[in-house]
């Protein structure tokens, strides 16, 4: 064997990802190495692909904590590689009313959907992400936006408040109310209340949260603060659908440690100790995180299997707002980002790619299921990790907000009345309509074939 054929033979055996906790450059290569991951279920650099989307079966709302993702990277790292990629796809997918509700996801966008899209536009006002021209709304206008849209869509006539999951009366799930969409308003008001300082944005907080607790989505009992999905209208959401997922308690944690942080009330401190305390008793075994609900019955969806890249990047918010939490929270991002990247021994079926994450970071090894949303949470707890180092917790890695450097001045918020449907039609209508089309086109065709023949 020659030097070429031993370096050729190495490559081909599958390494885990080999991961320093302590090392900022360990760090930002296991994060190149699961963006790029990431970038290979990309839809918009395939022929006819679509310009910040993923190729089906991944739903429209996991790009948008995608791009979230990757503006954090952008950040941490300071490589600005995928710059103009994040940019053009945060821009596209605004769609016409530059609300993030796009035409093509009207039928599958709910309030969780858009919320996805609208914390990525946070989360490039808080980081100073390049900005559109001036004639363009910023992010945090994009934000407000979004924020605004949602709470317009605030009802009353069912269970004393709330959202509801969908957006649109057609979608299914029209009639269920669920933590993640008003979790998501509660987190967006709650980060938009510290940027800008704007009242009106707490006391959207205000509301959700106590609507939350007195529906019942979150409860307490004894140290525990439970959060569960969501309960139908139908009974007046008196039916719990109890499963508890990581994501919706990323969302609360940092939600009210931005409120704790912005108004420096201590309820929201206590909220986020009860809220710390039930997460490491649920979601870790010996500080490594799992998505309880599904992990070990091999059930999680597509979707679930993204969860831990939500759960990852907000817990790590947390310490980066309240820093007297580091010592708490540093654990279990670490050890989580260590067990995430052994992981990554995996080759992805069909395409020979090395280095894919799988889902079971408690297993210690690949097991044999790739996808968009194992990258995706295994580059997003390494940047937790990034986000929460010691020397740069309480200042770098802090988000900006108005007073404090922030670029984006928000106010430009556009199409102020969110009740309209925004003239979408049912896709199906869409769709019978080109199918009417195309049996036209096609009856012609065999008309004019049949008259050549005669
Ligand atoms: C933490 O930040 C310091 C200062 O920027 C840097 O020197 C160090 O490498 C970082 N460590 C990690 C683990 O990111
Ligand atoms: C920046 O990101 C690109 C793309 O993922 C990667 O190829 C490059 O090595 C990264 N640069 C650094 C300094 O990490
Ligand atoms: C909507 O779909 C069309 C057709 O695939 C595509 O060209 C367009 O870019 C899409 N728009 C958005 C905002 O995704
Ligand atoms: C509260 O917790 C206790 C102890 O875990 C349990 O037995 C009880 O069923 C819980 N109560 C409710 C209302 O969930
Ligand atoms: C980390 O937490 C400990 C314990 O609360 C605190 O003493 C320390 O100052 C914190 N570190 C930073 C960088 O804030
Ligand atoms: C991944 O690494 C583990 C531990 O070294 C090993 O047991 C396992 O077989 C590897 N999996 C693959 C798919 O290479
Ligand atoms: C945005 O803010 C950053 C940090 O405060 C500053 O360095 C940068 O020049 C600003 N960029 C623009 C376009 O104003």
């Amino acid at each position: 064997m020659n030097l070429l054929n031993i370096i050729i033979s190495l490559s081909s055996i599958v390494y885990a990802i080999d991961l320093d906790v302590h090392s900022y450059s360990s760090l930002c290569d296991a994060i190149t190495t699961t963006s790029q991951a990431v970038l290979t279920y990309y839809d918009g650099f395939k022929p006819l692909g679509v310009v910040g989307v993923f190729e089906p079966p991944y739903y429209w709302w996991e790009a948008g904590e995608a791009w979230g993702g990757f503006i954090n990277a952008w950040y941490f790292c300071q490589n600005d590689t995928w710059q103009s990629l994040i940019y053009d796809s945060l821009m596209h997918q605004r769609g016409s009313h530059k609300d993030y509700v796009p035409a093509n996801q009207s039928t599958t966008e709910g309030n969780d959907d858009q919320v996805f899209w609208g914390i990525a536009a946070m989360e490039a006002a808080e980081r100073n992400f390049p900005n559109p021209p001036d004639d363009e709304p910023d992010w945090l206008s994009l934000a407000e936006t979004v924020a605004d849209s949602m709470d317009s869509r605030w009802d009353t006539q069912n269970c004393g408040g709330g959202l509801r999951w969908q957006i649109f009366t057609w979608n299914n799930g029209y009639n269920y109310k669920n933590t993640v969409s008003n979790g998501g308003l509660f987190h967006l008001a709650a980060r938009l209340a510290r940027y800008t300082t704007n009242d009106n944005y707490l006391d959207i907080a205000e509301k959700v949260w106590d609507w939350l607790t007195d529906v019942g989505f979150v409860q307490s009992n004894g140290t525990i603060l439970s959060v569960f999905d969501g309960a139908s209208i139908d009974n007046n959401c008196q039916e719990l659908i109890p499963y508890q997922w990581t994501y919706n308690y990323g969302l609360l944690i940092s939600g009210c440690a931005y409120l704790h942080s912005h108004t420096g009330d201590q309820k929201w401190f206590d909220r986020v100790l009860s809220l710390l305390h039930t997460i490491k008793i649920m979601f870790f075994t010996n500080d490594i995180m799992y998505e309880q609900a599904c992990e070990g019955v091999k059930t999680c969806d597509n979707d679930q299997k993204s969860f831990k890249s939500v759960f990852s990047r907000f817990l790590g918010q947390t310490a980066v707002l309240i820093p007297d939490l580091n010592e708490s929270i540093r654990p279990l991002l670490e050890a989580s980002a260590v067990a995430a990247a052994k992981t990554c021994n995996g080759t992805v079926p069909g395409t020979g790619r090395a280095n894919a994450c799988g889902v079971q970071w408690t297993s210690g090894s690949f097991d044999n299921n790739a996808g968009l949303g194992q990258e995706l949470s295994a580059m997003e707890v390494f940047t937790s990790v990034l986000a929460i180092n010691e020397t740069t917790i309480g200042a770098f890695s802090v988000p900006f907000s108005k007073n404090t450097g922030g670029n984006s001045t928000g106010g430009v918020v556009l199409n102020t009345d969110r009740q309209v449907d925004h003239g979408f039609q049912k896709k199906k209508t869409i769709d019978s309509v080109w199918a009417g089309l195309l049996t036209a086109i096609s009856f012609v065709f065999f008309i004019i074939v049949g008259i050549l023949l005669i």
